[in-house]
């Protein structure tokens, strides 16, 4: 039987900041295998890389001093410009007494876990999964636009042709895009890839499809795939809160090894991105189906 953890981390925090204690487990949802946070319990020690959003960070800390046993020890630090500068505040108004330091642009925050933290059920609600109502759809604070569709992601949507055959959705998000791909009877198989489990999570409730399968993974690595009809992404240009463009062509390096020969390509990007290099290099033939209010969407023959 596995062991039981005492010691996680959420993300990866800087080393010279951050001490990992051996056996820890990784909780962060954008890691794909990792612990979810939330089941956990009777820790003795935490470390939690803070994200950046509000509702998102204080889920996490709420989580995580749940899954503390009473004195075991949290240490919470995130870039004073991205959230470090209200950590002590949020650990303050959980119970925590905090000892607070500053280094390397980041806040590091230490505390014990109180006896008996407060307002934990308040932050776990407004961190949860839940259905929004502007979007209609399941979504999750962190999750890339998790309470407004992407205007990206409406504009490819609304110019992707009827597609057929088997294809993957690269980065799935919720699913929006997969809505659109499997509006197509002709559509056999669709595989949705993202390395944020919350994300995946919501397309799973939120595509309700016997042609969908859903994958908490690295889609520059897995599941394997290959031979594909199409491939829709509306690829990420961020990594840990900065902007990658290397990502977004490694995305579409990665949909052309996976296509057929023949096979297409629909992707949408933010104007400013410079991927038309990498799509001339990795296929037959490109064109822009459309620019249009900061977007612009390809499409490429592989
Ligand atoms: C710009 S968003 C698009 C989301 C969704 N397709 C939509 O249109 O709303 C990019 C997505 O890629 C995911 N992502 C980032 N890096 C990834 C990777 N290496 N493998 C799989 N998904 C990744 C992010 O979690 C995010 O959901």
């Amino acid at each position: 039987m596995a062991e039981t953890p005492t010691a996680a981390v959420y993300g990866l925090p800087p080393r010279e900041l951050a001490e990992i204690p051996a056996g820890a487990v990784q909780v962060s949802p954008l890691k794909p295998g990792a612990k979810d946070l939330e089941t956990l319990s009777n820790l003795t020690e935490l470390i939690v890389y803070a994200p950046p959003g509000a509702l998102e960070r204080r889920q996490v800390l709420a989580a995580g001093l749940r899954a503390l046993a009473p004195g075991g020890r949290l240490l919470a630090l995130a870039p004073k410009d991205k959230g470090g500068s209200r950590l002590g505040k949020e650990l303050a108004a959980f119970g925590c007494d905090v000892d607070e330091t500053a280094r390397r642009h980041h806040r590091i925050c230490a505390a014990l876990r109180p006896a008996a933290p407060a307002g934990l059920e308040k932050a776990l609600t407004e961190g949860a999964p839940r259905l929004v109502p502007s979007t209609g759809l399941w979504s999750q604070p962190g999750v890339f636009s998790w309470d407004r569709i992407d205007p990206g992601s409406v504009l490819l949507a609304a110019h992707l042709p009827p597609l057929a055959g088997d294809g993957a959705d690269l980065g799935c998000g919720i699913g929006v895009l997969a809505h659109a791909v499997l509006a197509s009877p002709k559509v056999t198989a669709l595989t949705l890839v993202d390395i944020d489990r919350r994300a995946v999570e919501a397309a799973r409730r939120n595509v309700d499809d016997p042609r969908a399968d859903f994958h908490w993974a690295d889609a520059l690595e897995d599941p394997p795939l290959a031979g594909l009809d199409f491939v829709v992404m509306n690829p990420p240009f961020h990594d840990a809160g900065h902007e990658d463009r290397g990502l977004g062509q490694a995305f579409i390096r990665r949909a052309a090894k996976i296509l057929r020969p023949g096979g297409r390509l629909y992707a949408v990007a933010n104007r400013h991105l410079p991927y038309e290099a990498g799509l001339k290099a990795a296929f037959k033939a490109v064109h822009t189906v459309i620019e249009q209010s900061g977007y612009k969407v390809f499409e490429a023959i592989r």
